[in-house]
């Protein structure tokens, strides 16, 4: 056996110590690259053996918030994909406008980057007042930066790009203030944004949303874990509800299309044609 087969073994092992001692379960991720984030967080927590790495895991319980930031990818930008936040502008907005309350749900909110860009799409639409979003993510570290939103003054250029790309009708700039390497999102941003911790692999369904938002999330899956949370956003959105998915999210399997239609063909967003179940 060599020492790459052997570090398997120790991963599966990993795997389990997180499952059965903090009831983390990633065992149903695609499983090549979630080796891959294993084996980074081992290298660089200087430690002798990922074994070690695992007895660290299950006697220090102050040493979870580092280990799932580090395996669950905590990487995003503001108006990220902007061709995507252009249809939601076109598109989606005019149909929550005929709502009298809106409720999204930004699954996989990383450090807050998406939910904020909702929060200014909404507030350019008029629609801010009437909404609430719910942005969720399974790392208690990434929630406590969204709920900061502040960014490196480096990230700047490349968020003002994404915003015109989507259609942004004023200037990024109106909405953070830069102090020294950082920009400080504006307060009124947050008011109507609720971050909380919520396990796409654990917990239940989420209400009755009018949109749910869910991009570069299930491409960490393996496929019946994507089936499990594709049926979750089904059963979370009324009737007419929106989904929208990352740019190289391709939804697996006919059945997806039994439930859900293209707002526009080729493009992932799309729109719930089912009835919700009681
Ligand atoms: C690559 S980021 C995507 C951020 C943002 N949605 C975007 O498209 O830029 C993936 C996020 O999904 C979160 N995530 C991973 N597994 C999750 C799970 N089981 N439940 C909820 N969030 C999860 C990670 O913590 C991470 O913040």
């Amino acid at each position: 056996m060599d020492a790459r087969d052997l570090q398997d073994i120790e991963i599966e092992l990993f795997t389990q110590a997180l499952k059965l001692r903090y009831g983390y379960d990633f065992t149903g991720y695609a499983q090549a690259s979630f080796h891959r984030r294993v084996r980074a967080l081992y290298a660089t927590s200087g430690l002798p053996t990922i074994s070690a790495l695992t007895a660290r895991l299950l006697h220090d319980e102050r040493y979870l918030p580092e280990v799932i930031a580090k395996l669950s990818v905590p990487v995003s930008e503001m108006f990220r994909s902007p061709k995507s936040f252009e249809l939601l502008r076109r598109e989606v907005m005019p149909v929550l406008a005929s709502y009298p309350q809106i409720s999204i749900w930004q699954a996989g909110c990383a450090h807050g980057e998406e939910a904020y860009s909702l929060a200014i799409l909404l507030k350019e639409c008029g629609l801010y007042n009437r909404s609430r979003i719910y942005a969720t993510d399974i790392s208690e570290d990434a929630l406590a930066k969204a709920r900061e939103g502040i960014y490196p003054l480096r990230e700047a250029r490349l968020y003002s790009d994404n915003y015109i790309k989507s259609g942004g009708t004023g200037s990024l700039s109106d909405w953070y203030t830069a102090m020294y390497n950082h920009i400080k999102l504006d307060e009124s941003l947050s008011e109507r944004i609720t971050f909380v911790n919520h396990n796409l692999v654990a917990d239940g369904v989420f209400g009755e949303m009018h949109l749910i938002l869910c991009r570069n999330v299930l491409i960490y899956f393996g496929e019946a874990l994507q089936q499990r949370v594709i049926g979750l956003f089904r059963d979370s959105l009324v009737r007419g509800g929106f989904l929208a998915l990352g740019d190289r999210e391709r939804p697996i399997g006919g059945k997806f299309f039994e439930d859900f239609k293209p707002v526009v063909p080729g493009q992932p967003v799309y729109r719930s044609v089912m009835v919700r179940k009681p």
